[in-house]
């Protein structure tokens, strides 16, 4: 052993708990059901896969680093000027570039506490502070949000629909969290689940990322679209912003055949429309069953998303560890997110109508 001085990270980064998907595998199934990740269980439209076997030949090029036609794809179903949309590698990219932006070391990030996962991360990374804001009922509290921040506030983060949780706050509340923000905080709209409803800009970010010179929103391509494989996300919001972000970002952060894909997806609503019915349909399902077992100490919390997160039992054989275990056995994978403070609930996503019916069965059985 010699004493040479080995490199040493930003003393910040020490801080992160890093990134924990949602697990894939189970020992001795060659296929469980994934219900950890929020995909869509009906894959991608049809003609994105087509597109993705007809660009493969091109893959020995650069791609558009740009995202020329995907922009202007985005900006015409959604009614915005491409120039002021980036595309990243998942909305991730966006989320995480922000606070590298807009934060100096020792100012702080506020996100709601049962939110997602990637916030705090994102803020360390800057040398942030996150913050977290109490919710009411796993459902984000406005004032609760506005009372955390602080002088040294840059960034505040809400997902809305909110992950792990599928709460929401309407449209009212999110103009009032706006305008009793400083202008010079960023507030982050994640509107990686805002597909989900029949609404197209369900909560008004869009529109408010349209006018204020402060709010940004992101979507993502790996929830209704079904291409969380290829990692495309965008964001939209103030020219600043976004010539911000263009500096930031890495040159080709999307991938030729993500691209490809992308496009031919967003073009496919139809597909888009019958999902969002589908995931209507199953979530009810779903979160009825639940309720049903509501005796049992068994609760849906409403979701509006392709998830339900259920609450359980702090012990017995109906607590979430014992529900989790269970579950495997039987070849299904769920989401248990003890660190985000749910240590007595399960995330389940949505499957398709016949992992769904397995999920309903499995509680059932462990009820009776
Ligand atoms: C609220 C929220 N935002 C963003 C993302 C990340 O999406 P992407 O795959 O585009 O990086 C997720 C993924 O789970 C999410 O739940």
């Amino acid at each position: 052993m010699t004493d040479t001085p080995a490199p040493r990270p930003n003393p910040w980064i020490g801080a992160i708990s890093p990134y924990k998907p949602g697990e894939a595998k189970l020992a001795g199934r060659a296929e469980p059901i994934k219900l950890s990740a929020n995909e869509n269980p009906w894959g991608p439209s049809p003609v994105a896969i087509e597109t993705v076997r007809a660009h493969a030949r091109g893959i020995h090029r650069y791609p558009d680093g740009g995202a020329t036609r995907l922009r202007e794809r985005i900006g015409f179903l959604h009614g915005l000027d491409p120039d002021r949309i980036v595309v990243g590698t998942g909305s991730d990219e966006i989320l995480q570039l922000l606070p590298l932006i807009y934060c100096a070391a020792g100012d702080s990030v506020v996100h709601v506490r049962h939110g997602f996962m990637v916030y705090p991360i994102a803020a360390r990374r800057a040398g942030a502070e996150p913050l977290a804001a109490p919710d009411t009922d796993y459902t984000a509290d406005v004032d609760a949000i506005l009372a955390t921040v602080r002088a040294d506030t840059r960034i505040v983060y809400l997902a809305n629909p909110n992950n792990p949780t599928g709460t929401m706050i309407p449209g009212s509340e999110v103009a009032r969290l706006h305008a009793g923000l400083r202008p010079d905080i960023l507030l982050v709209v994640d509107q990686a689940y805002a597909e989900y409803l029949d609404d197209p800009d369900p909560d008004g970010a869009l529109a408010l990322a349209r006018t204020a010179g402060n709010v940004v929103v992101t979507r993502t391509f790996s929830k209704i679209y079904g291409l969380g494989g290829l990692r495309v996300g965008w964001g939209t919001g103030p020219v600043p912003v976004i010539a911000a972000l263009n500096r930031v970002r890495t040159p080709f952060p999307t991938a030729t055949l993500s691209l490809a894909a992308a496009e031919a997806a967003v073009a496919d609503q139809e597909w888009v429309a019958r999902c969002r019915e589908a995931n209507r349909a199953e979530r009810s399902r779903l979160a009825a069953a639940i309720d049903a077992l509501g005796n049992h100490g068994l609760r849906a919390v409403p979701s509006a998303a392709n998830f339900v997160l259920m609450t359980c039992p702090e012990t017995g054989p109906l607590s979430a560890a014992s529900i989790k275990a269970a579950l495997e056995a039987d070849g299904i994978l769920v989401r248990h997110l003890p660190g985000q403070g749910l240590p007595h609930a399960l995330r389940i996503s949505v499957g398709t109508h016949e992992e769904t019916s397995r999920v309903i069965g499995s509680l059932a059985r462990l009820a009776a």
